[in-house]
């Protein structure tokens, strides 16, 4: 080959993609490093990725947290961009200038000067809906060729099925379009309550600060504290979890820090720690609130000095490793009762993230993680695409959710198992909430057979999230305290 560089950058970019869809990345940040490496592989001056905005039903160049930053926007009738999508064919043009598809509005607000283009539908397959386009521009050393076409053509089809596994997918499969559920691969919901939690996970992963994760269990604190590690300069390194409940007294500081050959009867051989195993990585110390109190000091002292010893062993050894810890208990109380020491309670808590249960984060976003849960459970076991019974709908909003989103979607994964029609009903979930419902006044569904404190929570919960989770405004609204609101919205509905 002669062109070996780009050849090479050809296939690992596709490579790269897939395995960077197995993992909680910042879809912002993975759109960047697939356009740097696709201009790099086509030669090209300029790489960019387009996607269709299913909610505003126009052209966006990359999707961010904060829509309003660093983003073009342009209606689908518009330039070579909006011709692929709104035809979903490739274009190709050797001289833009005397090609009247192109626009050359947008270079006169940059400054670029466009000469070859060629652009290519982001889709699941040939004959799938267009999701985005994939566009290069000025090759360098004459204009694209046919060769150029053809690989951009596959990998806008490539594009097209890793969205389509990423939270950054179509809400209706079957029309065009894409809509963000969560900034974050893996990671479903946009609800204002965890729009602050998403703006913290991104600041920490960009440095190496021990963070402590915060909620109930089953709020998605394992799964964030990935996405720390995954987005921050260690992701090439190892993700090490000690789950600090499952391990007997006697053996967490071997589990942490290793043991010796002949340390203690049956260690026959040298075995290394998890503070070991995560050197140049992140070790991850979750439901710290249940270290035993006789590991607590060990514990302090390698967070102080980053030194340690294994069991049985007398010499000092260390380790680089970034520390995340998650806890669902009060440990405030812990350190009060005297069952967590106060020293590694500060020491842990540098930055502290409160990840909200999901009851508070509103219907929209239950039902937009239940509609993510009942996709990966259709295309896990092979059911038709799943639809919702509209009981199905109501009884997941009226639900309290003690479990959080653990909890949601075991219920999801219950419905499609047994719902080989792909119709996801009440009587499909495992405990069976309530059946019947009825809309109440402005749109809101009030199961038929709640008690008045159930429907008393619904209700609060529904004003809540139309004041966008503003508990001052609910409270208003409903000529009530701010703490009875945040009182009765937590009020289980079982
Ligand atoms: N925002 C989310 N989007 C998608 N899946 C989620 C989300 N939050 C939690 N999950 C899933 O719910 C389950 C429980 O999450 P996990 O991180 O283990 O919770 P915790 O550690 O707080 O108990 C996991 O399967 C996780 O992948
Ligand atoms: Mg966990």
């Amino acid at each position: 080959m002669t062109y070996a560089p780009a050849a090479v950058t050809r296939l690992s970019l596709l490579v790269d993609l897939a395995s960077m869809l197995a993992r909680e990345v910042d879809l912002d940040a993975m759109l960047d490093d697939v356009t740097g490496a696709l201009a790099t592989a086509l030669r090209a001056e300029r790489a960019t990725i387009w996607l269709v905005d299913a909610e505003q039903g126009d052209l966006v160049t990359r999707v961010a947290v904060l829509p309003e930053v660093g983003q073009l926007r342009q209606p689908l009738s518009r330039g070579v961009a909006g011709h692929v999508a709104s035809h979903a064919e490739v274009v190709r043009i050797d001289e833009a200038a005397s090609d009247t598809r192109f626009d050359p509005s947008a270079d006169s607000r940059t400054g670029f000067v466009t000469r070859s283009i060629l652009a290519a539908p982001i889709r699941e397959g040939a004959e799938a809906p267009v999701r985005g386009v994939v566009q290069v521009l000025n090759r360098t050393g004459g204009p694209f060729e046919e060769s150029d076409e053809r690989y951009l053509e596959a990998l806008g089809i490539q594009l097209g099925r890793a969205l389509a596994m990423t939270t950054l997918r179509a809400e209706d499969v079957s029309g065009p379009g894409l809509v963000l559920r969560g900034p974050f691969n893996r990671i479903v919901g946009r609800s204002p309550a965890m729009e602050g939690v998403y703006e913290r996970i991104a600041l920490c992963a960009q440095t190496d600060a021990t963070v402590l994760l915060r909620g109930q269990t089953g709020t998605g604190k394992t799964l964030l504290a990935r996405a720390i590690h995954v987005n921050g300069a260690r992701s090439g390194g190892p993700f090490v979890t000690v789950d600090c409940t499952t391990l007997p007294d006697q053996l967490v500081e071997s589990e942490l820090f290793g043991h010796e050959r002949g340390a203690f009867t049956g260690a026959e051989r040298t075995v290394p720690g998890k503070v070991e195993l995560a050197d140049g990585g992140t070790l991850f110390l979750d439901e710290i609130g249940d270290l035993p109190p006789s590991m607590q000091g060990k514990l302090l002292r390698f967070l102080q000095e980053r030194t340690y010893e294994r069991v049985g062993g007398r010499t000092s050894l260390t380790t680089d490793c970034r520390i995340l810890c998650a806890t669902h208990h009060d440990l405030e109380r812990r350190v009060e009762e005297g069952t967590f020491r106060r020293d590694l309670y500060y020491r842990v808590r540098v930055v502290q993230i409160d990840v909200p249960g999901l009851a508070e984060r509103g219907p929209d976003e239950i039902l937009r993680l239940a509609r993510h849960f009942a996709d990966l459970y259709a295309a896990r076991y092979g059911r038709p695409e799943p639809r919702f019974d509209p009981s199905a709908l109501a009884a997941l909003v009226a639900h309290s959710w003690p479990g959080n989103v653990r909890e949601l979607e075991h219920w999801i994964e219950s419905a499609v198992v047994l719902a080989p029609d792909g119709v996801l009903r009440t009587d499909r979930f495992p405990d069976r909430p309530p059946g019947r419902t009825v809309a109440a006044g402005d749109g809101v569904l009030v199961p038929h057979d709640l008690s008045i404190d159930e429907a008393r929570a619904a209700y609060v919960r529904a004003t809540l999230e139309r004041c966008d989770g503003n508990k001052a405004e609910a409270a208003r609204r409903l000529g009530v305290s701010r703490n009875t609101v945040a009182k009765l919205a937590a009020t289980s509905s079982r």
